[in-house]
């Protein structure tokens, strides 16, 4: 099959010809105006150290690479603004001046929030995909499938693309890095996790040296935007999801994001690319913060913790490798890395950095084995945030375009074919339980007889008084125990004529 280029010149991108400030860009169809000061070019020894100036042969050094951006919402708008605002700046740091070629919408008569050439908006995804000045892709559609169609006709097309669709990627990563894999072209993704915060790239570059062996995300700024203001107002879920929403901070369907699966998506990216074998989410445990309280807030403060809504990857102890036998996983044969991975309210110490983590922001602890322990911090969306994270992308990919993206580390490397998830309910954690039970003497011991007949251990309880016969909280902080045998017991205790009301049950982490 025809493999994608992997030169300027093979790939059709020419030297920028423009005056000597390479003020005037583009082709004369029209095009995002990107004017450039008087430009100095990298200096191609030492580019940290100085830059040279500009000559009248520079032009030669210069290429313009055209971008056809698919998807003029808020990301896609912040991309626009980002190469108006920083494009003569990219250019002299990279050698490579970007040009909007294309801006493909749904409805080309709405009035947009940026600046751009009419001429240049379509609603015709395949004509800016198939043209042959568009360099690079970039999709910003949002959804599965016309997302997905225009990713993978892009990818067969050789052209590389970036994206920040981790729904997308989720569901379909493993057919698109396989797709860009067999044209030689790449995908680009580092805005679909975390928004501003490049931890892609310090998965896939910085740490390639090193197991992961823990990571712990933050990734869902209005879950933790709701969580953040429960804790300081005491106020219910329902009333400060509302008010999020007036704030622009929650969407009109909240879903995606309170019922975690929006991190969940995040979370089985940043695993997959961990740890080498692509993640089905549909293995992971994940649970919303529906059913987090002021009352839980209230009784995990005075127990020392912050409630966060975590994604929690976990390489399993090299000690167990029969068990992960005994768990194969939509038939594959298994014996490989061992990983666990949940996403669900839980108890933070607020002795950890983790639990500091307020409002909109998001953060990604990540321990390698040779590294140690890591933290990446900052906004994980809107429009800049993650408009930045795709003009890292279009940086990588201009320069994957001059020398092919082999010379890189791949995009996702499956280096762990045999890896899996183990099981949900054999996930082990420590749990924080929060019934409604009647108070009366006994109760206590009724509650611990069933956590005992599942081998879970009790290391400290809440119990404020009360009125005889009334109802009041109970809390349970459980030892390590597996979720399945956890589960057993919540299953007995519900039948307890003593307990109200629906239990409580969020994970306590240690970041041991
Ligand atoms: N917003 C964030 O903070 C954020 C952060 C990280 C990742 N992301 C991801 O980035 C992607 C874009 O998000 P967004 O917030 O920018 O979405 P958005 O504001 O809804 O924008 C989507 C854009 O795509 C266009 N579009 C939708 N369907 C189309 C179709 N079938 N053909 C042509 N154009 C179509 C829309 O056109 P119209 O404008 O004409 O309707 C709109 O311009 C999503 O995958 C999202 O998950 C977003």
């Amino acid at each position: 099959m025809e493999r994608a280029a992997a030169s300027w010149d093979a790939a059709g991108i020419e030297p920028v010809r423009s005056g000597p400030n390479w003020g005037s860009v583009g082709s004369g169809r029209g095009h995002s105006v990107v004017q450039l000061p008087a430009l100095t070019l990298p200096n191609p020894v030492f580019p940290f150290v100085a830059n040279l100036p500009a000559t009248a042969t520079s032009p030669s050094f210069m290429r313009q690479v055209n971008v056809a951006i698919l998807g003029g919402g808020t990301v896609g708008g912040g991309v626009v603004e980002g190469l108006g605002r920083n494009g003569a700046l990219m250019a002299s740091r990279l050698g490579v001046q970007f040009r909007v070629n294309h801006v493909v919408v749904r409805d080309p008569k709405k009035v947009r929030d940026f600046e751009v050439d009419p001429r240049l908006v379509s609603t015709d995804w395949r004509r800016a995909v198939s043209d042959p000045e568009t360099h690079i892709v970039v999709e910003l559609v949002g959804g599965m499938t016309t997302a997905r169609e225009l990713v993978l006709a892009a990818l067969r097309a050789g052209k590389p693309v970036v994206t920040a669709n981790k729904a997308l990627l989720s569901a379909h990563g493993e057919e698109l890095f396989a797709a860009a894999r067999e044209r030689g072209t790449c995908l680009y993704y580092e805005a679909s996790v975390a928004g501003g915060i490049p931890i892609i790239k310090v998965l896939r570059e910085a740490l390639v040296g090193n197991r992961i062996t823990r990571l712990y995300g933050i990734l869902n700024g209005t879950c933790n935007y709701i969580l953040t203001r429960m804790q300081s107002e005491r106020a219910e879920f329902a009333e400060i999801l509302a008010d999020a929403q007036k704030l622009g901070y929650a969407e009109a369907d909240p879903a995606l994001d309170v019922d975690g699966h929006d991190a969940l998506h995040k979370t089985g990216i940043l695993a997959s690319l961990a740890h080498g074998f692509w993640v089905d989410v549909d293995d992971a445990s994940v649970e919303g913060i529906r059913q987090v309280t002021p009352l839980d807030m209230e009784f995990a403060g005075r127990l020392g913790y912050t409630i966060k809504l975590l994604g929690v990857i976990k390489t399993m102890d090299a000690s167990a490798p029969d068990k992960a036998k005994s768990s194969p996983r939509k038939g594959k044969v298994r014996g490989g890395m061992r990983v666990s991975m949940v996403v669900c309210p839980t108890l933070v110490p607020n002795r950890h950095v983790m639990a500091s983590v307020a409002g909109v922001f998001n953060a990604v602890y990540v321990r390698g084995d040779v590294v140690g322990d890591t933290l990446y911090y900052g906004r994980g969306a809107g429009r800049s945030a993650t408009a930045s994270a795709v003009l890292s992308d279009l940086a990588d990919a201009a320069h994957d375009l001059k020398s092919g993206p082999h010379l890189r580390v791949p995009p996702f490397a499956s280096h762990e074919e045999d890896g899996a998830l183990i099981p949900a309910g054999e996930v082990v954690s420590a749990h924080y339980l929060r019934l409604s039970v009647t108070d009366r003497p006994g109760v206590l011991a009724r509650v611990a007889t069933i956590l005992a007949r599942n081998q879970i251990g009790i290391s400290s309880v809440i119990q404020p008084e009360g009125h005889e016969g009334g109802s009041v909280p109970l809390i349970l902080m459980l030892h390590d125990a597996p979720r399945s045998a956890v589960d057993r017991a919540l299953a007995g205790i519900r039948r307890l004529p003593v307990v109200a009301g629906e239990p409580a049950l969020f994970r306590v982490e240690t970041f041991d």
